[in-house]
């Protein structure tokens, strides 16, 4: 072959390998909120599931429960078209592909937690097994995390797992949003001169959370915390994203 052939053959295959990447890395600003915001929805989506499938998960009498990583992924898939309207395994054509991928690499620490808690999950005889929403939530986020370099953490103000403890932003916003009467949209914001993306989604207590968050306040719950004393409606916490401007 001649050197000429080569040199081409060369930039093509760098232009294969390094322009898409980069051009592929890039979210503009409203992507990258965008992003945040459909994480915040895939991480809550799988807290709904656990808590809707709650009452099968701690069935004494059954052990196999028949609640996979598949069954689970299928119903978050399910749980997040219903919100957003986009197809989580078809995403790409609604959304960049750098959000799909940081969706799916959501969805995949999620259903790896179902999949690790599967043997506690079909254990016969018990019936509180600690598999709840916060627990899934806060491990799914941590495997997540540790993946990449977006950061996605559950917060209270007063958290039961010390992991949880707000830094100085995050308290800052859930006091701000403590003192708002009613519930409100998640807060976005840019840090750090415009380098690092913060949103805080907030949760509220419904009702069923209130067997544990409820009152009477420090009476020990299933789960061997002390109760909060909590009110439907008020503020549980939130869903802390953080996203740095090069977060590939
Ligand atoms: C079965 C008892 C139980 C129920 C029901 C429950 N929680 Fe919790 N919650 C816990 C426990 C236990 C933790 C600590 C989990 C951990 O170790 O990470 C927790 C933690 C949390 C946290 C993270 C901050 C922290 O305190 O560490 C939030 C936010 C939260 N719960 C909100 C809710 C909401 C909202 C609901 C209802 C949708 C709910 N919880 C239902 C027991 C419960």
């Amino acid at each position: 072959m001649t050197p000429l052939p080569k040199i081409f053959i060369l930039c093509g295959v760098l232009f294969l390998l390094v322009i898409p990447r980069h051009g592929w890395s890039q979210l503009t600003k409203a992507e990258t909120e965008q992003a945040a915001e459909l994480l915040a929805i895939v991480l809550n989506a799988g807290r709904v599931v656990i808590d809707r499938n709650q009452p099968v998960i701690n069935d004494p009498r059954k052990g196999d429960k028949n609640f996979t990583p598949e069954v689970f992924e299928q119903q978050v898939v399910d749980e997040f078209r219903q919100q957003t309207h986009i197809d989580l395994r078809q995403a790409s054509s609604v959304v960049p592909s750098r959000t799909k991928e940081l969706l799916t690499l959501l969805l995949l620490a999620s259903k790896e937690v179902v999949s690790d808690a599967q043997f506690v999950i079909n254990q016969r005889g018990i019936g509180y097994k600690n598999f709840i929403p916060a627990t899934f939530g806060s491990q799914a986020a941590r495997r997540f995390s540790k993946r990449s370099k977006v950061t996605i953490k559950q917060t209270a103000l007063d958290p039961r797992n010390l992991h949880n403890t707000p830094d100085a932003y995050e308290r800052k916003i859930l006091l701000q949003l403590t003192a708002q009467p009613t519930a409100g949209p998640p807060i976005s914001e840019w840090v750090d001169g415009g380098t690092t993306l913060r949103v805080m989604t907030p949760l509220y207590y419904s009702e069923d959370c209130l067997t544990c968050h409820g009152s009477p306040k420090g009476i020990l719950d299933m789960s061997g915390y002390p109760r909060e004393g909590a009110q439907v409606g008020a503020l549980a916490g939130a869903i802390s994203i953080q996203i740095p401007v090069d977060h590939r």
